[in-house]
């Protein structure tokens, strides 16, 4: 049965079906378009310029921690324009290096790369963790060719925070005002731990506020407005290593604009990274008490204490330490890199 009806919405769909086809073909005339340019898309949805294409493939086995971060956006001073990276297994056979992360991987050693590996492929073994928190360094014997972790003996160093001179033209550092005396922000709290005893002990002589997962909760907002109106904070490293400083020392007291006092390696150690007048080292007392009278004399003499912010009229910190700009400094790194480079012991040379 044909009625006028059924003509009308039958017109209808096929209208409906040649206006869908014609769309579907000028998209891909469109990205046709795209494609004979010189731009393509990686498989990580990257716009890449296909006539500089990158020599050297860097693959990323996992992302490290909990970040993700977009690829290929290095600025330009780290020179990475020849590198690609990328976090697509697919790309292993062909990547020229492979960035592991070591806590992604240290739970067992069938998280690194089972395939077998290309001849001339980097293994670049990535940590942030100290020594005591980085488990199984041993999967690592005679697989990784270079190293990047805060160890400024690293193949690619990349320490937590370091300074850098200020410009002619930036602007007078001004101590925040100040009204409380001693901060501490932590969550992981270890009763036996070195630095929780220091504590409990340098408690009975001072006023310290403690912040954290088991003490006074502090929004992630505004806990640098915070801790800048405390005249000191307790940049207290949760286990002792040689260069282990870490942001407790570069952002929460140097950025924030309290003077550290340092529970960590030797104070030779920190005098690497930082003026020796800009920090109060535990070890530089013989008792708990005797720190603490010092920092009560310090609270008392005002002069005496802005002396520990002389070197912000010639340095700022630079804690450019993200993960993205990490891992932005391994391009150059392998380009300068020897031929033939392989690591016996990581575990020998971290702990
Ligand atoms: C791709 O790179 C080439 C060579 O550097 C340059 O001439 C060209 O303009 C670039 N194309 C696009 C679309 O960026
Ligand atoms: C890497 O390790 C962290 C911490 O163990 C974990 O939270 C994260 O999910 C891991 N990421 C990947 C990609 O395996
Ligand atoms: C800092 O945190 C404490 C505890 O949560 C709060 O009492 C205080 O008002 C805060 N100070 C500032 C300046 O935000
Ligand atoms: C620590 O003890 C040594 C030796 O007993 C002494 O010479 C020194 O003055 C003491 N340090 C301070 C800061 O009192
Ligand atoms: C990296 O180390 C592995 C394992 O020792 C070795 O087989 C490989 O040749 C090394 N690669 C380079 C480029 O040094």
């Amino acid at each position: 049965m044909i009625s006028i009806e059924n003509i009308k919405k039958c017109s209808q769909i096929l209208f409906t079906v040649v206006l869908l086809l014609t769309i579907a073909f000028i998209s891909f005339l469109v990205y046709r378009g795209i494609k004979s340019n010189d731009l393509e898309y990686t498989q990580t949805h990257e716009l890449i310029n296909v006539t500089k294409r990158p020599k050297i493939v860097l693959l990323l086995w996992t992302w490290p921690l909990r970040y993700s971060f977009p690829l290929n956006r290095c600025p330009p001073e780290f020179d990475a324009s020849d590198c690609l990276y990328t976090i697509d297994r697919d790309m292993y056979s062909s990547a020229h290096a492979v960035i592991i992360h070591h806590r992604n991987i240290s739970t067992s050693k069938t998280l690194l790369p089972q395939i077998p590996r290309p001849p001339n492929q980097f293994w670049i073994w990535s940590n942030m963790e100290s020594p005591s928190n980085s488990l199984n360094l041993v999967f690592l014997d005679n697989l990784i060719n270079l190293t990047m972790s805060y160890r400024v003996d690293s193949d690619i160093p990349t320490p937590y925070g370091w300074l850098v001179s200020k410009n002619q033209d930036s602007k007078k550092y001004i101590i925040p005002k100040k009204s409380k005396l001693v901060a501490w922000m932590v969550s992981n709290w270890k009763k036996n731990s070195r630095r929780v005893k220091y504590y409990e002990d340098l408690k009975n002589y001072l006023n310290i506020d403690v912040f954290g997962k088991y003490h006074k909760p502090l929004s992630r907002t505004d806990y640098m407005k915070n801790i800048s109106t405390y005249k000191f904070y307790l940049s207290f490293e949760n286990s002792i290593h040689e260069d282990y400083i870490t942001e407790k020392f570069w952002n929460n007291a140097f950025v924030s604009g309290a003077v550290p006092i340092v529970l960590g390696p030797p104070r030779k150690n920190y005098e690497r990274f930082a003026p020796p007048e800009s920090f109060i080292h535990v070890d530089d007392f013989n008792t708990t008490k005797e720190l603490a009278s010092y920092i009560l004399d310090l609270d008392k003499n005002y002069q005496k204490y802005q002396q520990y912010f002389v070197w912000k009229s010639k340095y700022e910190v630079s804690h450019r330490g993200s993960f993205m700009l990490q891992y932005c400094k391994v391009c150059r790194a392998l380009k300068e890199a020897p031929g033939y480079r392989t690591i016996p012991s990581i575990a020998e040379w971290f702990k």
